[in-house]
Order: C-alpha cells, then sequence, then structure tokens
C-alpha cells in the first residue's frame, strides 16, 4: 500500500499523466560528463526531455550523465510539474561506475558470494553518490553456451553458483539499511527469462526449453533474486517457444505474480515492446503496447509506446483503467522505498559524487577481487614468478597500452582510468631494464614486423608472459561468436614464441569459456584473467608474482571445440554414456573428443599441493529429519599457502526424471598454509536433493545418490554413497 498522499496523487493523475509515469527513456542530457551510450549529443534533446518532464510524461531516465543532470531534471519534475512527482533515475551499473570491478562472469569464478556483495555495495554506494537510484542489476540468466556473448554479464553455467551470486548481488546493491538510505540503489533481476539459451547461442534468437527446463536452470537465480530482496525485473528480448517474453502472461504474471507473489515492478528491455512486431507477435505499435502491458510489463523503456498509445488503449477500453494504476502504483510504490518522495534529491549531490567515486578503499576492492578472480588452468612451476633476477618479457596485445581493460557493458568507466599489465608488473619488478614489453601482433590482425619484435624479444628474455585472448568488444551484448578460440593472428604469434623454447606464461582475456589449442595448451602456466577493471594489471601482477596465491575455479566450462556448445557440467546420462562390449563403439561421444570439458567448471589450480582423501558420510543415510553430514580431509602437501574452493557434487542415480551427471550442492573456501590439513564437512538435508517432477511439482525421491567432494566438476576427489530412506 502506498502513502495516502501518494495515493492521492494517483487520483489527481489524467491518462497521459499515468502512462508518464510507466514510460522511461535514455537520457537526453547534452552537458556534463559524456558516456559510452551518452556522448554530448544535441542541447535541444535534452530541452525537449525537460519538456516532456515538465508535462508529466516521464517517470524517469536512464544512463544519464551523474548528479548534475539529475539535479536539473529533478528540480524541473518537482518545480514545473504539475503533480511534482519525483522521477527516477536509472542506470547499467553492471560491474561498477567509476571504479570498475571484475565482468561478473570473472567475479563468479571467485566462488565468493561475499566477495560480489561487497563489490556489489561499493558499486551501489559510487551510483547513489552519483545520482542513480536504480540499477538494471544483476544479470542473472544461466548461461551454458560460450558462443553467446552475454555470458559475461552473469555467474555462467551453474545453478547454484547463479543463485548465490544473485543474492549476493541484490544485497551489495541495495545496502542493509533500506532502500531509502541514500546509498543504496534498487536491483534488477535481469533478464526474465531464459535469454541465455537463445539457439546456437546468437543473441536475441528465440529460445525453445521446456518448462522443466525453466523450472530447474533458468528460474532459480530469479527466485534468490526476489527473494534477496530485488524489486524490479526486465523481460528478456527473446521469446520462450513462440511467445515472446515481453508479451508472455504465463511469465510474467501466472509464474512470476501468482505464482511466485512478486509485487515489484516489471520493465520492458529496451525496446522490447516495440519488437514484439519484429517477433511477428503484434501487427503494430498499439497492439505491441496493448500486448506487453496486459501481459505484465508494468513500465516501457525507450520505446515511447506507453507513453504513445496507453492513453488510447484506455479510452477505446482495451486496457482497463484498473490495470493502469495497478502498474503506477508499481513505478510510485518503487520511489516510495528509494526514499524519493521524502526527498528527491537524496541521490543527487555532486560534492558527495566526486568525493565517493575512485576512492583508494574501492581502488583496493577492485584489486582484491580482481585477484580472487583469476583462474589457474595450469602450472608446471614457473609461477610464481621472482621479483628481481629474471628477465620478463611481456609479449601479445594486451601487454601494455591501457585498452581492453574495463570489459563489456561499462557506461561509465573508461580504460583509461585502469591499470594495465605493464603498469602492474613495473609497479612490482623495480629494475625497469628486466621488463620488455611487445605487442607483436593485433588483438585480431598481425601486426607489421610483430612477430619477429616479440622473438627477439622472447629470446632475451628468461620468461615470456604471453598477453593474449579477446578484446572487450568481442564479448557482450550482440557479441555472439561463431568460433569461441583465441584469433588465428594471436595463435600465429604464440606460436612462433613457443618455438623459442622460452618458458610461456599464458595470461588470457577473455569473457567466455574459450576452446584452447596448442600452442596455447603447451605454455609452462596458464591463468585465466577475464577483464579485471580497473586494477586489472595490479591484480594479474599480485598473482603472477606470488603476493596473492590464485584461488578462483572456472564458473563455465571450457571445450575441447566450439562444436560441444551448449556444454555444461551438468548434463545427462544419455542411454549410451559407456556401452560395453560389441557397442563400444556405440556411445555419446564426437569422433574427435569425448564428451566432457577440456578444463572443467569448478577447476582451478593454487600455489599449494591439495590432496583429498578420507570421505566420511557417517551412516550414509539420510532421512527427513537426518541431515547426511560428508567429511573429508584436505591436505596441502606443498610448499605455499592456498586457498582451496572444495566443492560438494551429487547424482540422484535412480528417479522418475533423468538427474545430471553431477550436480553443485554446495562449496567452501578453504585456507590450507604449507603442510597443514583440515577436515571439511557439509551438510545435506532433503531439501538440497528436490528436482521438478513429472507433474512439474518439486519433489525429492528417495534412492540411492552418489556423492563427490571434489575440486572439479570432472575430478574425482573422494566418493562414496548414501541412501535416502
Ligand atoms: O539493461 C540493458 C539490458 O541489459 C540490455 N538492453 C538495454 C538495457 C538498458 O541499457
Amino acid at each position: 500500500t502506498l502513502p495516502p498522499a501518494v495515493e492521492a496523487l494517483i487520483a489527481q493523475m489524467t491518462v497521459e499523466e499515468k502512462a508518464g509515469q510507466v514510460t522511461l527513456m535514455a537520457a537526453a542530457w547534452a552537458g556534463g560528463a559524456a558516456t559510452a551510450l551518452n556522448p554530448a549529443g544535441a542541447a535541444s534533446s535534452f530541452e525537449g526531455q525537460l519538456a516532456e518532464v515538465r508535462a508529466g510524461r516521464l517517470g524517469g531516465v536512464f544512463n544519464g550523465n551523474g548528479a548534475v543532470m539529475a539535479r536539473r531534471m529533478q528540480t524541473v519534475a518537482m518545480r514545473e510539474a504539475r503533480l511534482k512527482i519525483p522521477l527516477i533515475f536509472a542506470a547499467d551499473v553492471i560491474h561498477g561506475l567509476r571504479t570498475v570491478f571484475p565482468v561478473p562472469l570473472a567475479e563468479a569464478a571467485s566462488f565468493d558470494p561475499e566477495l560480489a556483495r561487497r563489490t556489489a555495495r561499493a558499486a551501489g554506494a559510487e551510483a547513489a553518490a552519483s545520482g542513480i537510484d536504480w540499477t538494471f542489476a544483476p544479470m542473472v540468466d544461466v548461461a551454458r553456451d560460450a558462443r553467446w556473448g552475454r555470458g559475461v554479464e552473469g555467474a555462467g553455467e551453474d545453478v547454484l553458483l547463479g543463485r548465490v551470486m544473485a543474492a549476493a548481488r541484490v544485497r551489495g546493491f541495495q545496502g542493509d539499511r533500506g532502500l531509502a538510505a541514500p546509498d543504496a540503489v534498487a536491483a534488477c533481476a535481469k533478464h526474465f527469462a531464459a535469454y541465455g539459451a537463445g539457439e546456437g547461442g546468437l543473441d536475441y534468437n528465440s529460445v525453445d526449453v521446456s518448462e522443466r527446463t525453466l523450472r530447474e536452470v533458468y528460474f532459480p537465480p530469479f527466485e534468490s533474486a526476489f527473494a534477496a530482496g530485488a524489486p524490479t525485473t526486465m523481460a528478456s528480448f527473446n521469446e520462450i517457444a513462440g511467445v515472446p517474453a515481453t508479451a508472455n502472461e504465463w511469465l510474467l504474471t501466472e509464474v512470476l505474480r501468482r505464482e511466485w507473489g512478486f509485487d515489484g515492478l516489471v520493465v520492458s528491455d529496451y525496446t522490447g515492446d516495440e519488437e514484439l512486431i519484429a517477433h511477428g507477435f503484434a501487427a503494430d505499435a498499439r497492439e505491441a503496447t496493448r500486448l506487453a502491458f496486459m501481459a505484465g510489463v508494468d513500465m516501457s523503456m525507450q520505446s515511447a509506446f506507453y507513453i504513445k498509445h496507453l492513453p488510447g488503449l484506455v479510452a477505446a477500453g482495451e486496457v482497463p483503467m484498473a490495470r493502469l494504476d495497478q502498474a503506477v502504483r508499481r513505478v510510485l510504490a518503487l520511489k516510495v522505498q528509494l526514499g524519493l518522495f521524502d526527498d528527491p534529491f537524496r541521490r543527487i549531490d555532486s560534492k558527495r559524487e566526486k568525493a565517493r567515486v575512485r576512492t583508494p578503499a574501492t581502488l583496493a576492492l577492485a584489486q582484491e577481487a580482481g585477484a580472487r578472480s583469476i583462474v589457474m588452468l595450469k602450472n608446471d612451476g614457473v609461477l610464481p614468478l621472482p621479483t628481481t633476477g629474471k628477465k620478463i618479457a611481456l609479449i601479445g596485445p594486451f601487454a601494455g597500452g591501457q585498452h581492453d581493460l574495463i570489459g563489456p557493458w561499462n557506461v561509465y568507466g573508461t580504460d583509461a582510468e585502469a591499470v594495465d599489465l605493464e603498469m602492474g608488473v613495473r609497479a612490482i619488478v623495480r629494475d625497469a631494464a628486466s621488463v620488455s614489453v611487445t605487442a607483436g601482433s593485433g588483438i585480431d590482425d598481425a601486426l607489421p614486423g610483430g612477430i619477429d619484435a616479440a622473438v627477439v624479444a622472447a629470446r632475451a628474455a628468461d620468461v615470456v608472459v604471453l598477453a593474449i585472448g579477446e578484446s572487450q568488444r568481442m564479448s557482450g551484448e550482440a557479441q555472439s561468436r561463431v568460433d569461441v578460440v583465441v584469433p588465428a593472428a594471436q595463435v600465429a604469434l604464440a606460436q612462433a614464441v613457443a618455438a623459442t623454447g622460452k618458458p610461456v606464461v599464458v595470461l588470457l582475456r577473455t569473457g567466455r569459456a574459450l576452446a584452447l589449442t596448442e600452442p596455447v595448451l603447451g605454455a609452462s602456466a596458464i591463468l585465466v584473467t577475464w577483464f579485471l577493471g580497473s586494477r586489472d594489471g595490479p591484480a594479474i601482477a599480485d598473482v603472477l608474482f606470488g603476493r596473492v596465491g590464485p584461488s578462483a575455479r572456472l564458473p563455465v566450462s571450457f571445450p575441447y571445440a566450439t562444436g560441444q556448445e551448449p556444454y555444461h557440467y551438468d548434463h545427462k546420462s544419455t542411454g549410451r554414456p559407456n556401452p560395453p562390449g560389441p557397442l563400444a563403439e556405440y556411445k555419446a561421444h564426437y569422433r574427435e573428443f569425448p564428451n566432457q570439458a577440456r578444463f572443467a567448471f569448478g577447476h582451478g589450480l593454487t600455489y599449494g599441493t591439495i590432496d583429498y582423501a578420507a570421505l566420511d558420510l557417517g551412516s550414509a543415510r539420510m532421512s527427513a529429519d537426518t541431515p547426511l553430514v560428508a567429511r573429508a580431509t584436505i591436505r596441502n602437501s606443498g610448499a605455499r599457502a592456498a586457498e582451496e574452493v572444495v566443492q560438494l557434487y551429487v547424482h540422484d542415480v535412480t528417479a522418475s526424471i533423468t538427474q545430471p551427471v553431477r550436480l553443485l550442492k554446495a562449496f567452501q573456501r578453504v585456507s590450507l598454509a604449507p603442510g597443514e590439513a583440515k577436515q571439511v564437512s557439509f551438510t545435506l538435508r532433503r531439501a538440497d536433493l528436490l528436482f521438478v517432477g513429472q507433474d512439474l511439482k518439486p519433489v525429492v525421491e528417495p534412492g540411492r545418490f552418489r556423492v563427490w567432494i571434489a575440486p572439479s566438476a570432472q575430478a574425482d576427489g573422494v566418493s562414496g554413497e548414501f541412501v535416502l530412506a
């Protein structure tokens, strides 16, 4: 329920003012800081937008330009518009504002939800200090196809990791003092739903998955985000089995509202309502408006369809006034929750904006998060590098030069404000002469003389650090790839460098899982460095030189080849996983590769040497009131400290719905000094074994379960069996 004064406003609103409240447009500011999405534009468009505010035809704007802009707009709303309803300011604060944190996929690799909460908190506070009330984050789409570019914005392929990261990020953005706190921003769980399941990994493409898969895989992170308090969600661009999500009444009303009891706000994704025409679902703008609005999209972003067509639809009796009032109430309720009716300027303060962005504390957090997101795939002992006494050749298009550091989908940060690899290495290796930097290749194309220069540099060095991979334009929205490989020009560079015989440490810049080939696979060490943000170079240098041990794990399976996609570790067995005797050849596999990942989900090495032993399942029986406690001893027999991500997987051996070969049920980070052993224990309850039954309702069935405590989804670790009574 709204406060009476706000409720009274609805009674006074014209239909056009109501349609205005449910309309959100990109900010058209012409002054102030230009951003990637809002380069300084024509002043007249901003004046035009102010006129819309004055007329009550706009509920809010997104991706604007900071406190100065927000103050001008809010002042017009509060002084010159008839009903003086505050505007809401939204923005895509996906992984930071001006302090840029690792891309969300990288941060998921930390398997550290508390870290994700802390970076989201810092990002939320920076956003709120810059006039922003509402972030279009977190992106909670489960992404199982490496070809899809937007996997970089989420937590990867696993449902449990997706759930905990979604909840952590919502808590972080919103803080723990209520949404009205001046440093809180409202979260938006997006994109509802199954946007990551586009056929062929193609962005915006059709999705055709079963209701069971929706409920088992794609819905749970949304449920976790809502349980953590996300008050908004964004309808996705894709269709689901022929009905676009933006006009999908089953999804947006039946499931979201009636089944889950969500009482927040649904916003379209950009021109999602307009796109109903291109989908072939609506004949024209008017019909698209009616279909999206009646299906449950409360607020329309960017198409201006609601302000243009809702008044006419209401007048014609095609949209009930009660539905319009309901949507307006949801927008106003969000503004109330955010404290905007008490003080419309509570997040608009230029002084606070200057003081709160890019502080030493947020930049230090970016570096910490960066180091904790780096996954070590391989190390023959070359790492960590010594800080003195070795000549280091930094080679590759990402060796230096302040580009491709912050990663996709950052509206407000710049690479120019971020620290690159060369800078990070030179800050640790003080002898300037012992570090050389050579690009050797462009990202997609060879550089004239580049390979020759790289070979000269490699020969003159004791160790090569080869920084190769994807540019930040190669992942993100509309950046699907047909082949998820390191570009050919860089493979040629890697070949020439490998031929020198020098030890090579590969640093892989990427926003997705890659299918790695020689000579990368043959390198002495491989670190996946993603896009780490403002402190990219220092974070990598911390791990390279052992100031911080690598501890992250792959949140996505790295396949042998792109042709395996969509690949996820929790696939089904099939009837032919390993048929016996004469059928041995007739098994589920590709001619070229096993039905596995090259580097599995959950894989990542440390600078320690970790062994798993002594599985103890107690009585190995679970019942409704007796949980199973699974224990194992994890030992670091190496000479360096390590932080191990210990993972617990389960397989339900026989069930009325076939179950994945393994499913992650829990994980823990464990710190181990050299020579130290710890017993790790997990408590598994009956509720942890629920699956979606034949009637599409959650069910648990008694029977045998296999359990692994292991360092990855493909590692043996220690395993055993228990029975659910
Ligand atoms: O929030 C985004 C969304 O993820 C993709 N389309 C545009 C929106 C607003 O910028």
